[in-house]
């Protein structure tokens, strides 16, 4: 979705340092950009639609004078096509005050014409262009950009983060937020505001984080946060811990490839820290805030998410079942808004999010709180909506993932949940201190053998997988019980990044449907490693061959009963039933991404995508 990066600094250019923070907001996925900046003759603007570059090259064709003050934007298509005269920063029609703006506004059609009525004209189809007239409008009257903007904000419906400057008020911004993220960042060398942290890493590692309806005015040295109601407020700075070298592609073609790789680590850095061996428990944080009586509390668990990360709230109500003995649902948290309203007091609502800023995860959260409910967030961002807003929280710590396409923080997701039904588990005595400590050790002797996915033999293998399925329309994904979400997960990772239509089954439903599919050139990525569900799975293979579909399997090294049913192995270690979703998940990631590198896609930002969904 749109990426805003704004910096005002005590001297020289500052324009090649907002466009590179720019870039790492690259990921969000986007469709044009644009950069204002202020000078001694007013405001100037550039926009293009299409990558940075084509920005860069507009830049290198036209120039753009240096200027201690500008701000950026990428954007994300809503109201009006991708285009240059929609692309952002947009001006009102005097060019006296630039906007740009994440989000939505709902009323704009309204207010669009009220305006049009009072002689306001119109060049582009969007909704942010609808404020910033708004702003100027109100600024003719107030003579403060602060008042201006906090008035149109008070007749806007939607969700926004702005960054505005006026020609009246130069070496100032006023910013805004209301369901879009945005932060502040604070330099010795300047002031910048941005939608995520690691856009200003390269500027700076302190924030103010400003929350829903408050809005702030930025100057050198300075900034002031105002609540809703316009009053000063004090805010806390955030150290940012994130290096940003961890937010750089660090020699790898693509950020999916590097994070992919990275995944080793993520469980180090998620789970190794929190064991507490000795009581076979696990520690988190103060932000989890939940004692064991509280956790005996509740007699249920409902998880939401979207995208991948709702695969992973499928395997943490089935981990939470098992190990918990705690019954739970998970729901698709854009659902939840229309579901009926039952007693709350006795559930806990577990919210995973990567970004913790996806929307629909955010208006489920807010809506159990509404309904009388606890939330525990799951999240991966420090500082984002969600792990402030959440009751409870638990960080993954996998660093920033910027490839569109989720992978370490789906498997931080995992190793997170792991270690909650630990916990729980032991807090209602449902796991003995001896049984915590084998799942613990379980744990930690699963790291050595995640290098076995990254070595030769299974790239060779995935490699020749990716060959054929790259020349496929389509494909089914087949699994079994903790197996089943890294099917629809498998799928999803495919699609995203190669286009090729997948979808993902618990393999006991292929009979009623998908076997249909089924002819000599309908590839099944069954996932058949051992456990509960294995003989079932061979049974699916065999009635996947007796069509002559094509069989690409995932299951444990030397497995010759499974190598009898396949035309493709993927081989990976053996571990408990319950890791085995950590190991499963890499080999798919990997053949998505070689399936989509032979198809020459887009793999950090395909099409239409965005990596963080801010809009309902
Ligand atoms: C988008 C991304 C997905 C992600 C989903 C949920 O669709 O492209 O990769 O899984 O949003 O994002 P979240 O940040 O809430 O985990």
């Amino acid at each position: 979705m749109c990426g805003i990066v704004a910096a005002l600094a005590r001297e020289g250019n500052i324009g090649p340092e907002v466009i590179s923070g720019l870039k790492t907001l690259e990921y969000r996925g986007y469709d044009s950009a644009g950069i204002a900046v202020m000078t001694d003759d007013g405001i100037l603007v550039r926009r293009k639609m299409g990558k940075i570059r084509a920005l860069e090259s507009e830049l290198a064709a036209n120039g753009l004078p240096p200027s201690s003050q500008a701000l950026a934007h990428t954007r994300w298509a809503t109201h009006g096509v991708p285009a240059d005269r929609n692309a952002h920063p947009h001006t009102d029609d005097n060019g006296k005050v630039v906007v740009v703006h994440n989000g939505i506004i709902e009323n704009y059609a309204e207010l669009r014409a009220e305006l049009q009525q009072r002689g306001h004209q119109f060049r582009s189809d969007t909704d942010t262009e609808v404020l910033v007239n708004l702003i100027a409008s109100n600024l003719r009257q107030s003579g403060s950009l602060h008042a201006a903007v906090r008035q149109a904000l008070s007749q806007v419906h939607g969700a926004y983060a702005i960054v505005a400057m006026s020609e009246c008020e130069p070496g100032r911004f006023v910013v805004a937020r209301m369901d879009s993220p945005l932060v502040v960042g604070l330099g010795a060398d300047g002031t910048y505001a941005a939608s995520d942290m690691p856009a200003l890493l390269h500027l700076t590692r302190d924030f103010l984080i400003l929350e829903n309806g408050e809005t702030a005015v930025l100057e050198l040295d300075h900034c002031q946060v105002y609540d809703p109601a316009g009053q000063p407020v004090d805010r806390v700075v955030t150290r940012c811990d994130w290096t940003p070298e961890q937010a750089e592609k660090g020699g790898y073609p693509h950020f999916m490839l590097k994070e992919i790789e990275e995944q080793p680590d993520v469980l180090a850095r998620t789970a190794f820290d929190r064991f507490h061996d000795s009581e076979g428990d696990v520690d988190f944080e103060a932000t989890f805030a939940l004692d064991d009586a509280e956790l005996r509390y509740f007699s249920r668990l409902r998880f939401m998410a979207m995208g991948t990360s709702l695969h992973s709230a499928m395997l943490g109500q089935m981990m939470l079942a098992e190990l918990a003995r705690l019954p739970g649902e998970t729901l698709n948290a854009s659902e939840f808004l229309y579901s009926p309203e039952l007693k709350e007091t006795d559930a806990l609502t577990v919210i995973i999010s990567q970004s913790g800023e996806t929307a629909d995860s955010l208006r489920a959260m807010r809506e159990v709180k509404r309904r009388g409910g606890r939330v525990l967030g799951v999240c991966n961002v420090q500082g984002s909506t969600l792990a402030r807003e959440a009751d409870h929280l638990i960080l993954t710590h996998c660093g920033p993932e910027v490839g569109v396409a989720s992978t370490k923080a789906f498997f931080g997701q995992i190793t997170a949940l792991y270690l909650l039904a630990i916990r729980i588990g032991r807090a209602r005595r449902v796991l003995a201190p001896s049984a915590g400590r084998q799942l613990l050790a379980a744990l930690r002797g699963l790291r050595p053998k995640l290098d076995i996915l990254f070595g030769a033999e299974l790239k060779a293998a995935v490699e020749q997988a990716a060959d054929y399925l790259a020349s496929v329309n389509s494909c089914l994904f087949l699994g079994r019980g903790f197996n089943f979400p890294i099917a629809l997960e498998g799928a999803l990772k495919l699609k995203e990044i190669s286009y090729i239509h997948a979808e993902g089954y618990p393999a006991g439903e292929m009979k009623h449907g998908p076997i249909a599919l089924i002819d000599a050139q309908f590839p099944v990525i069954a996932l058949a490693t051992p456990g509960r569900t294995y003989e079932k799975m061979i049974s699916n293979l065999q009635e996947v061959r007796a069509r002559e579909g094509k069989v690409i399997a995932l299951c444990a090294q030397g497995d010759e009963r499974i190598a009898r049913e396949a035309d493709f192995l993927l081989q990976v270690p053996e571990v408990s039933e319950l890791l085995q979703p950590l190991v499963n998940v890499i080999p798919l990631q990997q053949l998505s991404y070689q399936v989509a590198l032979k198809l020459g896609r887009d793999i950090d930002q395909p099409r239409n995508l965005a990596k963080s969904v801010t809009v309902e």
